[in-house]
C-alpha cells in the first residue's frame, strides 16, 4: 500500500536482543550428521544464539523494546500501540504483545500479535504504518521476536541447521517527514503443507519443510516483490541503499541483490551470526547496520521477507 495521507510513519529508533547461549556448526556436527562445511556452503550460517531455558519470546522483546525505546528517546507513557510479530509465542493466549507491555510497566494502549512466520515483521510495520497514518496511533513499538528453537527438531539435520532465536524492535512515531513509504503484503495458503508446524492435524509440534523446493519458490517469489515495490513508487535499482532482507539463506540473499543490480556490501547480511531467526530476522538486522553506522538517515531501504504460508511481502522506507 502506498501512501495517500500527508502523515508518515517514521522510524524513530531500534534496538535488538541476542540470548548469550551460542550453537556453532561445530556444535550442531555432534547433534547431526553434518560438517561445518556444508552448512556454511549451503546456507552462509556459522553460528546461532538460543534461548535459556528459563526465558520466554516476551524476555527477548522486552530486551529489544528498551533498546529501541532508548534509541528513540521516547517515554513508555508515549507508547500508544505495541505489535510483536511471533510464531512461538509464550503461551497461547494472552498475546505476547499483552505480556510484555506488563513488563514495560504500562497498560492501556492496544498491544496484539501477529503471526506471518518469517513475514512476521514486515506485516506488523505494514499494519503499524496504517495505524499511525490513519491517526489511530502516534508511537507504535513494533517487534519481532522469536524462540525459534523450541519449535525444531534437532534430529532432522536438513533443517535444524537453519534456525536461531532473538528480537528485533522499532519504534515507529508520527512525522510530517517521509520514513514508510510503502508496504506489500502478500499470502498463498496453498502451500501451506510445504513449510510447517502441523501439530493440530498430527501431533508433530516442530517445523516440517520441503526445503529444497522453499528455496526456488522463495527466490522467484522475492524477485517479484522487488518489481512490484520499485514499480509502485516509480524507483529505479539503483535508488535503493540498503537491502535489509529476511535472513533465510545467504544464497537467497545474493539472488535478491542480483535481482537489484546491488553489490552484496549494500545487503545487510547477518544470517552467518545469528541463522534464521523468523520474524526476529529483519529488525535484528535493521538495528545491526544502524548501530555500526551503515545505515544513515535519509538512506533508501528495502525490506523483503518471505516465510510458511506462504507469505510474503516488502516495505520501502526512507530512514
Ligand atoms: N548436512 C549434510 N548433508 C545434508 C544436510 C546437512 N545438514 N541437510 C541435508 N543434507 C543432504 C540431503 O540429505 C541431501 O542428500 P542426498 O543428495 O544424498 O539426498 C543433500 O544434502 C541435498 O539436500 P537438499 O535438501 O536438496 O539441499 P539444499 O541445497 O536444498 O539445502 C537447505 C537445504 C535447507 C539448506 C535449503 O534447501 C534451504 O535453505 N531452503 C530454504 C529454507 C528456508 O529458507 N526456509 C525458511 C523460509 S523463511
Amino acid at each position: 500500500m502506498t501512501n495517500s495521507s500527508n502523515i508518515y510513519s517514521r522510524i524513530a529508533g531500534t534496538g535488538s536482543y541476542l540470548p548469550e547461549k551460542l550453537l556453532t556448526n561445530a556444535d550442531l556436527e555432534h547433534m547431526v550428521d553434518t560438517t561445518d562445511e556444508w552448512i556454511f556452503t549451503r546456507t552462509g550460517i556459522r553460528e546461532r544464539h538460543l534461548i535459556a531455558d528459563d526465558q520466554v519470546t516476551s524476555d527477548l522483546a522486552l530486551h529489544a523494546a528498551r533498546n529501541a525505546i532508548e534509541s528513540a528517546n521516547v517515554a513508555l507513557t508515549d507508547i500508544d500501540l505495541i505489535i510483536v510479530a511471533t510464531t512461538t509465542p509464550d503461551k497461547i493466549f494472552p498475546s505476547t504483545a499483552v505480556i510484555l507491555q506488563n513488563k514495560l510497566g504500562i497498560s492501556g494502549c492496544p498491544a496484539f500479535d501477529i503471526q506471518a512466520v518469517c513475514s512476521g515483521f514486515v506485516y506488523a510495520l505494514a499494519t503499524a504504518d496504517n495505524f499511525i497514518k490513519s491517526g489511530a496511533a502516534k508511537c507504535a513499538l513494533v517487534i519481532g521476536a522469536e524462540a525459534f528453537s523450541r519449535i525444531v527438531d534437532w534430529t532432522d539435520r536438513g533443517n535444524c541447521i537453519l534456525w536461531g532465536d532473538g528480537a528485533g524492535a522499532v519504534i515507529l512515531q508520527a512525522s510530517q517527514e517521509q520514513g514508510v513509504i510503502s508496504t506489500h503484503l502478500h499470502a498463498d495458503g496453498n502451500y501451506e503443507k510445504m513449510l510447517h508446524v502441523p501439530r493440530k492435524t498430527t501431533g508433530q509440534d516442530t517445523v516440517v519443510m520441503e526445503g529444497n523446493a522453499v528455496f526456488k519458490i522463495a527466490v522467484n517469489t522475492l524477485d517479484a516483490i522487488v518489481d512490484e515495490t520499485l514499480t509502485a513508487n516509480g524507483l529505479q535499482k539503483s535508488d535503493i541503499d540498503w537491502l535489509v532482507p529476511h535472513q533465510a539463506n545467504i544464497r537467497i540473499l545474493q539472488a535478491t541483490a542480483k535481482k537489484l543490480d546491488m553489490n552484496m556490501d549494500h545487503v545487510v547480511v547477518t544470517v552467518d551470526k545469528h541463522g534464521n531467526t523468523s520474524a526476529a530476522s529483519i529488525p535484528l538486522a535493521l538495528d545491526v547496520a544502524v548501530r555500526d553506522g551503515r545505515i544513515q538517515r535519509g538512506d533508501m531501504i528495502l525490506m523483503e521477507a518471505f516465510g510458511g504460508g506462504f507469505t510474503w511481502g516488502s516495505a520501502l522506507i526512507k530512514y
